[in-house]
């Protein structure tokens, strides 16, 4: 089975141990860090690398070790889908898998000896989580976490692709799905929706500490870290997006990039272009409401990363599993982001049951 590990400094040594007893076991290891106890490493950083692929399908379990082990059960608890258990001995180990059904263990490189440790760690890899009132009881948990606002479907790729399904953004969906919503509605909805997206999206833009005087004193307070982003729109229904986004992130740059299918060739082609300079640098949100059949939306990532775009991600309001299938198997680097996932393209390309055409409903052109 395919085993992540991870560490903090205090870690580490008992995390290379443990990493040679899986890969004696046969287990394919996979380690995210830390790379040496020389400096201090923060365990949230690791503990949330390795949790994401355990959560996202890409390492079944998970193997974590800090000082204590309690940093790095309660940061990997945080991942949605991780169910971390910070282990003492052969018996809580057991019953961590048989009764908690936990995918993530978790030790304390300062509070067990090597070989408690591994035997903890074999007796957990033993177990199986158990059915019956324990199933339900594990069901529980899964319920009350799905309440939470975004879903992750798996793909085989890196990228990550979430469906945003807060409730707002919900409600504003429905209503501009409806065919007899107005054009001026339609218009201003498309960008409260995108507005609403663009602030979960960033809900993990790194921030950095600033000192500001208030009228009463000073204090410290945070600011965001200098990331630079760039928002570009898929011409033309991707136009309709941009405000909504600029309204929370002003200081994003605004690239353009237009696509029209070659009769003879069937491949899209960028008839217009204009990224930002630095666009190597930025983290990019490509934009377009539908991600139908995904080649205008994979032609645009290609063109993007053709010019210096490293760390890109598409936003759609509605997409298709064929349009996220063809992006996610063509970029699979590439986070996509929606607020819905419909059930298919008909035989005219449109997304079932969508929303029409979202260029010709924001511009009023049929
Ligand atoms: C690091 O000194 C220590 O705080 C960390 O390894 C861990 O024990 C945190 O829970």
């Amino acid at each position: 089975m395919k085993i992540v590990t991870g560490s903090d400094h205090a870690g580490f040594a008992m995390k290379e141990d443990i990493k040679a007893l899986l890969s004696g076991l046969g287990h394919i290891v996979e380690d995210v860090g830390t790379l040496s106890s020389d400096s201090p490493a923060d365990y949230p950083d690791w503990a949330f690398k390795a949790a994401e692929k355990v959560a996202s399908g890409k390492a079944e379990r998970g193997v974590l070790i800090c000082g204590t082990g309690i940093g790095m059960s309660i940061a990997a608890n945080k991942v949605k889908g991780v169910y971390a258990a910070l282990c003492h001995d052969e018996f809580t180990a057991r019953m961590s898998r048989e009764h908690n059904g936990s995918n993530v263990l978790v030790l304390g490189g300062r509070t067990l000896g090597v070989e408690l440790a591994r035997s903890v760690t074999k007796a957990w890899l033993e177990a199986e989580p158990e059915k019956g009132r324990h199933m339900v009881r594990r069901q529980k948990i899964e319920t009350y976490e799905s309440g939470t606002c975004d879903k992750e479907i798996k793909t085989s790729g890196s990228g990550r692709v979430i469906i945003i399904e807060h409730p707002l953004i919900q409600h504003k969906l429905s209503i501009v799905r409806d065919k007899n919503t107005s054009v001026k509605d339609f218009r201003d909805l498309v960008q409260e929706i995108a507005g609403l997206m663009a602030y979960e999206i960033s809900r993990n833009l790194p921030l950095e500490e600033i000192d500001v005087e208030t009228p009463v004193r000073s204090t410290k307070c945070f600011s965001l870290s200098g990331k630079k982003l760039a928002v570009i729109p898929v011409l033309r229904a991707g136009l309709g997006m941009v405000e909504g986004i600029l309204r929370l992130i002003p200081n994003a740059k605004v690239g353009h990039i237009g696509l029209y299918r070659d009769p003879d060739t069937l491949m899209p082609v960028d008839y217009y272009c204009k990224l930002p300079n630095d666009i190597g640098e930025r983290d990019i949100f490509i934009v377009d409401p539908m991600l139908a059949t995904g080649g205008s939306a994979s032609a645009a990532i290609s063109h993007v990363k053709k010019r210096g775009g490293l760390r890109i991600s598409l936003v759609s309001l509605i997409a298709a599993p064929e349009g996220v299938k063809k992006v996610s198997s063509e970029h699979p680097a590439v986070d996509i982001f929606a607020a819905a996932l419909d059930s298919h393209l008909n035989e005219h390309g449109y997304i079932v049951p969508g929303l029409g055409d979202a260029g010709d409903r924001l511009f009023g052109t049929k």
